[in-house]
């Protein structure tokens, strides 16, 4: 009888150790909500670490409990044990104890929702810039708007150390949701609504950002990227934002001209051309982005060239159709695209 038990409990602790080490080996690499690096991702990061404490503490008096009773209260051993139903005394510690440990839950939970709702207060915002940016939601990629220094790009998103940056997020079509674990908690990106959220970084780096709330099949694939640098790499990575469109030469001139005759212009801008297109992300200065598609492609040449053949066998379900170009004319978009720094 034992035995025939064996093989289905070793089973069950194997699949449990698989399931764990996959879900770790899934993490490596991966943005983790406990190495903070703005104030409210700190306390977002305290705060959870609390509630586990607490819950950590819950389990280890519940689970001794009940080992201890089933041993000590044997059945096999001592016939039933003595009923206490009706015993006021435990009915009292058994409904008080958790509404104790709710309660103290509660407290910490609601002071750390004041903590990150509202944007640092004026005397402190008055040391620190503030930036304001608009993250807006798109099938599948996130589109960033610097409404006061006047430039949109997408993916990727640059901001000063140190700086109060304040964000709107919206959403074109389906809820979103903006998420950047090092940096703050989600908030969801609604169309037709905006939701306020902010953070302030206190260490260079790049960080990664994920969509956080499932949006369609590319959902996972809503990835960008948060780029924290100093105040002059900042304002260095502004100029080139606001700059002009490149001028075009060799190649990429009959890149350009594919580009603007084709159907590109439909679906993206690029700032001073025709390309006036909205349902992609604003093109004008590609290059200078490390990524692109959503953030999952490093842009590279022969990524943009694979992405130009067939953008559904990159990204499946992308808004973006196979246009059935000639290898020479990807070359030259491959080009143009290049040269758009
Ligand atoms: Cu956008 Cu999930």
């Amino acid at each position: 009888m034992r035995d025939s038990h064996i093989g289905p409990i070793r089973s069950l602790v194997f699949a449990l150790a698989a399931s764990v080490a996959v879900m770790l080996a899934g993490c490596a690499g991966a943005p983790t909500p406990f190495a903070p690096a703005s104030p409210n991702a700190g306390a977002i990061a305290n705060l959870a670490k609390i509630i586990f404490g607490i819950a950590g503490v819950v389990f280890v008096v519940v689970e001794t409990l009940l080992i201890y009773s089933a041993w000590r209260f044997s059945r096999k051993r001592d016939g039933e044990p003595t009923q206490i139903e009706g015993n006021s005394k435990f009915e009292v510690a058994w409904t008080l104890a958790p509404a104790i440990v709710l309660a103290v839950v509660f407290v910490v939970s609601l002071q750390t929702l004041t903590q990150i709702a509202y944007l640092p207060t004026a005397a402190s915002a008055q040391t620190a810039t503030t930036v304001h940016v608009r993250a807006i939601g798109h099938q599948w990629f996130w589109e960033f708007d610097y409404p006061d220094l006047k430039f949109t790009t997408a993916n990727e998103m640059h901001v000063p150390l140190g700086a109060i940056v304040s964000i709107d997020t919206e959403a074109v079509d389906v809820i979103h949701s903006f998420w950047v674990p090092q940096l703050a908690g989600k908030t969801d990106a609604i169309p037709g609504h905006i939701n306020h959220m902010w953070f302030q970084p206190t260490q260079i780096g790049t960080y990664h950002g994920q969509c956080a709330e499932f949006c369609g099949i590319e959902h996972a694939n809503m990835r960008f990227q948060v780029v924290v640098e100093s105040a002059e790499q900042f304002q260095t990575w502004v100029k080139g934002q606001q700059a002009p469109v490149a001028t075009m030469t060799g190649d990429a001139v009959k890149g350009e001209q594919i580009f603007l005759q084709g159907a590109c212009v439909g679906c993206h801008t690029v700032n001073g051309t025709k390309a006036i297109g909205k349902v992609g992300p604003n093109l004008t200065h590609l290059a200078s982005r490390k990524n692109f598609a959503g953030a999952i492609l490093e842009n590279t040449p022969q990524n943009l060239a694979l992405w130009l053949q067939d953008p559904q066998k990159m990204k499946p379900g992308t808004l973006m159709p196979r246009l059935n170009l000639s290898q020479a004319d990807i070359n030259a978009l491959v080009a143009y695209l290049t040269s758009l720094k």
